[in-house]
């Protein structure tokens, strides 16, 4: 069941997004060659504790920290601890709160100095996939408008689509229905409706799009070792389309 939010509900989740949105302005100031996931984490965790807002992660299924930090090969779900960023290193960045009752979710990959042309390319492709897909969500349109536009956007310059993990509806929970997956056939699936809220996030591979999960039970890796790249808003259907509402403001 697709669970539809009035547009005072819209409003708390824009609330929770945009101190998810401070959060990853903040942490993309602090990502330099030198710095530790660790200190990331803490920071993040700081600055929503001073929103009044309650990491959303830690502690989901026994996930431990209030960050995701995916480093190079890692894809998602990667853990802080005291590794060190370094230069030409790309660091996703995933955060979510739960604030007054909605939660906010977003993500963003960033370069770690200095990163090479390829890398480069895949940030910036991964990102515009990201926003092809939003731009895809608005009323009568289904869900294969957006995850078709997604996969168009990846595979044109010879990247590919993680297919074990896709985006999810958000609201009063973290995950809702639908699923989002970024791979799809256009004009299909689920008709969008006003007053879906949902969370976007394009997990887009250098090379193969086949992924491993590592012994600690939590980072999920490519299996070809190459880099991945992660971007997510969350993102509400509104009469006046797409509204995104952990963009900073
Ligand atoms: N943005 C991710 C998601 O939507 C974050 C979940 S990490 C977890 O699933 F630790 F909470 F599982
Ligand atoms: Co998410």
């Amino acid at each position: 069941m697709v669970i539809l939010k009035l547009p005072e509900e819209i409003e708390k989740a824009r609330a929770s997004n945009q101190i998810v949105a401070e959060v990853l302005s903040k942490l993309r100031d602090k990502v330099k060659p030198g710095v530790t996931t660790r200190e990331l984490d803490k920071l993040a965790e700081e600055i929503a504790e001073k929103r009044g807002a309650k990491p959303a992660f830690k502690g989901y299924r026994g996930y431990p920290y209030s960050l995701c930090t995916s480093v190079n090969e890692e894809v998602v779900h990667g853990m802080p601890s005291a590794r060190i960023l370094r230069e030409g290193d790309i660091v996703g960045l995933d955060f979510g709160v739960l604030y007054k009752g909605f939660f906010g979710d977003s993500a963003i990959t960033l370069p770690v100095g200095k990163i090479d042309a390829a890398a480069l390319q895949l940030l910036k492709v991964t990102e515009q996939s990201l926003y092809e897909g939003i731009a895809q969500a608005k009323e009568g349109n289904r869900l294969g408008d957006i995850s078709g536009s997604v996969q168009q956007i990846v595979e044109a310059p010879g990247f590919s689509v993680v297919r074990d993990f896709v985006g999810h509806g958000i609201g009063r929970n973290l995950h809702e229905e639908p699923q989002i997956p970024n791979y799809g056939k256009k004009g299909r699936g689920l008709t969008l409706k006003s007053g879906m809220i949902l969370a976007i996030e394009p997990m887009v591979n250098q090379g193969d799009y086949r992924v491993k999960i590592l012994q600690d039970g939590w980072t999920v890796v490519t299996e070809d070792g190459r880099l991945s790249a992660h971007f997510e808003h969350s993102v509400a259907i509104t009469d006046n389309g797409p509204d995104i509402l952990s963009e900073v403001n």
